[in-house]
Formats: structure tokens, C-alpha cells, sequence
């Protein structure tokens, strides 16, 4: 068992969770990811590794409670535990001095942007980091992002706070200016990501985005979470999750993430029933 140390809403439905997992703690780097199951019948769910304190022997995560194993774990609280945490999974992100780099969480995703957004300043670059979400209650780690970028750009897509637009307005608007970028990370919903990378194709920026297929195992050997990269057939959990933005076929992605959409509405609905 993984006990919770300390559990708080960061939004409406989105918690943060710092869970014991010293091995884990010591071992994760930026971009990685682990699987949770919060009880013996559950699924397993991908969850990235939003920050570490190794002194502590704790790992954050950051749940967005948008289906019945997110919200379920959403109603755990510190004292509780958590039955399986496996990982660190996945690839780490490429951290090395780009230059100037552009960190871009949309909702959630600014979660598993931020650790890489940590890492890239580690690593000498200038951060650039643009957030967006729906609106102002929905924009989360705004104090630890601002702490590690070197200019920081807020966009709500209804104006209610920074400015109104979308990040792909605010990533346009700094290329038109003649701003000098590097390398872009994009993490978000799936169009947000597909659309950052059409902003950078045609300037040729080496564009990077974090993919959430559907994920059961977290090695290699289920085949769920495949993904189709520059035609060629990848495992995100092994391969990934970061992937080259210019080669990601998004359509296939979409395709794959609705394939259990009704049995996912369905488990919801007895859920809430
Ligand atoms: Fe099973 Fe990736 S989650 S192969």
C-alpha cells in the first residue's frame, strides 16, 4: 500500500496527492509516468509524476476526476492509501540547453508540463511557458509555473483571467513577432496539441508533445496504448510518452481514445447512479 501524505483540490475536479513511494521518489525523471490502482478490482490508470521529494520519500500526482477510477480517486484523502503504484514508466523528456524553449499545458496537462518546464530552466534554457484552460477556475499550478519560467503568458479561452484566447494565439503571436524559439513542449488535450503542432510545422520548430492513449499494463506487452508516429507503430508506455508532434498521426489517437467511450459512460453512470 502507498499512503497519501496530503491531498488538496487544485480546481474543481482536479486533485493533487503526494503519495509515499520512496523507490519511485529517488528514481523519476521529468516526464515520466507510473500506474495506479486504487483497489483490487480497479483499472490501471497512467498518472505522470507531477514533482518528487526525495528527502521525504514522496511522489505528486495530479488527478483530474473526469471518469469513475479518477473520481473514485479523488475522494481519497490523506491517511488513505493507495493499493498499487508502479513506475517511474516511460521514456524521461530530452533535457538538454535548446535555447529558448516554449513549455505549453493546456488544463491538466500543465501538471505533466511543469516538471519538464523545471528541468528545461535546470538545464540553462529560457522558459517560455503559456497555460491555458477554459476559464480561470480551471488554470491550476499558476504560482509553481510562474517560479520556473522566465516569461509566463495566462490564456483563458472565455477571458476570465490573464487574456483571452488560446495558447496556439499566444505561441502565433511570438513567432510573428520574430521571437527566437527553440523547442516547443506541448501538453494538453489532444486538438490543442494537433494544433500547436500545425503553428510550428511550417517554421520547422522541433515541436514535442506528451500522448494519453488508452494504457492497461504500462511495459510493452498489452498493445493498448499503440500509437502511429512517422507511420511507424509505437508503444507510448515504452516508447513514449513524448513524441515527435510533426509525426504524430492525431487521427488515429482520437480514434483509439473513443473506442471504449460508451463502456466508460456506462461504468460512470452506475457509478454515480
Ligand atoms: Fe500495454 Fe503500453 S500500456 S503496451
Amino acid at each position: 500500500m502507498f499512503p497519501i501524505k496530503e491531498s488538496r483540490f487544485l480546481s474543481g475536479d482536479v486533485k493533487l496527492f503526494r503519495v509515499e513511494a520512496p523507490r519511485i521518489a529517488r528514481k523519476r525523471q521529468a516526464g515520466q509516468f507510473v500506474i495506479v490502482r486504487i483497489h483490487e478490482h480497479g483499472e490501471r490508470i497512467p498518472l505522470t509524476i507531477a514533482d518528487s521529494d526525495v528527502e521525504q520519500g514522496t511522489i505528486t500526482i495530479i488527478v483530474q476526476g473526469v471518469g469513475k477510477t479518477t473520481r473514485l480517486l479523488n475522494q481519497l484523502e490523506a491517511g488513505d492509501a493507495i493499493l498499487d503504484v508502479v513506475g517511474p514508466l516511460g521514456e524521461p523528456s530530452e533535457i538538454k540547453n535548446f535555447g529558448t524553449v516554449v513549455v505549453i499545458g493546456g488544463g491538466v496537462g500543465t501538471a505533466i508540463a511543469y516538471p519538464t518546464a523545471v528541468a528545461m530552466k535546470q538545464a540553462g534554457n529560457h522558459v517560455i511557458t503559456i497555460v491555458g484552460a477554459r476559464n480561470q477556475s480551471l488554470l491550476i499550478l499558476e504560482d509553481e509555473v510562474r517560479a520556473t519560467s522566465d516569461e509566463l503568458y495566462l490564456m483563458t479561452d472565455d477571458g476570465s483571467y490573464g487574456e483571452h484566447g488560446f495558447v496556439t494565439q499566444k505561441l502565433q503571436a511570438l513567432i510573428d513577432q520574430g521571437r527566437t524559439i527553440d523547442h516547443v513542449l506541448a501538453i494538453g488535450p489532444i486538438p490543442m496539441m494537433r494544433a500547436v503542432a500545425e503553428v510550428t510545422r511550417p517554421h520547422q520548430i522541433s515541436t514535442i508533445v506528451s500522448l494519453n492513449p488508452i494504457m492497461v499494463d504500462g511495459t510493452g506487452m498489452c498493445g493498448g496504448c499503440r500509437v502511429y508516429v512517422g507511420k511507424e507503430c509505437k508503444f507510448a508506455c515504452v516508447d513514449g510518452p513524448e513524441f515527435d508532434a510533426h509525426q504524430v498521426d492525431f487521427t488515429n489517437l482520437i480514434q483509439r481514445n473513443k473506442m471504449y467511450r460508451d463502456r466508460e459512460q456506462e461504468s460512470l453512470e452506475a457509478f454515480e447512479a
